[in-house]
């Protein structure tokens, strides 16, 4: 089977959710620690490539009903949990990790865990940066920089990304 050949290409053994997962396109994936999906994962793996990514002792874990848009980049390297019904605009990076030292002073942990809560939207080409929460029903409007955490139900964007306002979030409603 075409999918299995291109899954199996990767790194590790690894398996992508076990019910109707979507892959398009060219979808890398590192897996080294966990990968943990849902069911219904969707990837557009083109014009541009996804590239998802769990290193020794990481875990990602991925909700139900996710779509992940071409050119994302998700990479845990401690720890990335996303919640279910969560849509990931076009080039975006979620990093768990700065990977580098600012300078010597610099002794802090480079990877803090990421979560993204369930039904959110994060916009194109946005960077979630290590440490964050995004909370439930939120949305993150394109091109923003998310550097510290996002409550649940607003609107948040621009880069460092700021709640922009209140969002109407009738219980149990998922976005389209
Ligand atoms: C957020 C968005 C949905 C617009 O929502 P909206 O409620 O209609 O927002 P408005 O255009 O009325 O703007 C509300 C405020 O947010 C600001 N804003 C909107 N988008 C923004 C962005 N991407 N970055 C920073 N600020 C933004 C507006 O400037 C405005 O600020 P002001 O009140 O000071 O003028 C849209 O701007 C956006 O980012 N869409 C994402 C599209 C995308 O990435 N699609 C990819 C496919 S998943």
């Amino acid at each position: 089977m075409r999918l299995r050949n291109v899954l199996y290409r990767f790194k590790g053994f690894y398996k992508f959710g076990s019910t109707a997962t979507k892959l398009r396109g060219k979808v890398f994936v590192n897996k080294i620690g966990t990968i943990q999906v849902g069911r219904n994962l969707s990837i557009v793996g083109h014009p541009w490539a996804v590239q998802i990514t769990s290193t020794k002792d990481a875990s990602l874990k991925i909700g139900d009903n996710v779509y992940v848009n071409a050119g994302v980049g998700i990479a845990a390297n401690k720890e990335i949990v996303i919640g279910d019904n969560v849509k990931i605009g076009p080039r975006t990076s979620i990093f768990d990790s700065n990977y580098h030292r600012l300078d010597s002073a610099d002794q802090g942990d480079l990877s803090k865990k990421i979560t993204i809560g369930n039904n959110v939207w994060i916009g194109a080409d946005c960077t979630i940066l290590p440490g964050v929460s995004i909370g439930d029903n939120s949305v993150i409007a394109a091109k923003s920089t998310v550097n510290k955490s996002i409550p649940d139900n607003v609107l948040a964007g621009g880069s460092p990304a700021r709640v922009i306002r209140e969002l109407v979030i009738e219980e149990g409603w998922i976005r389209e």
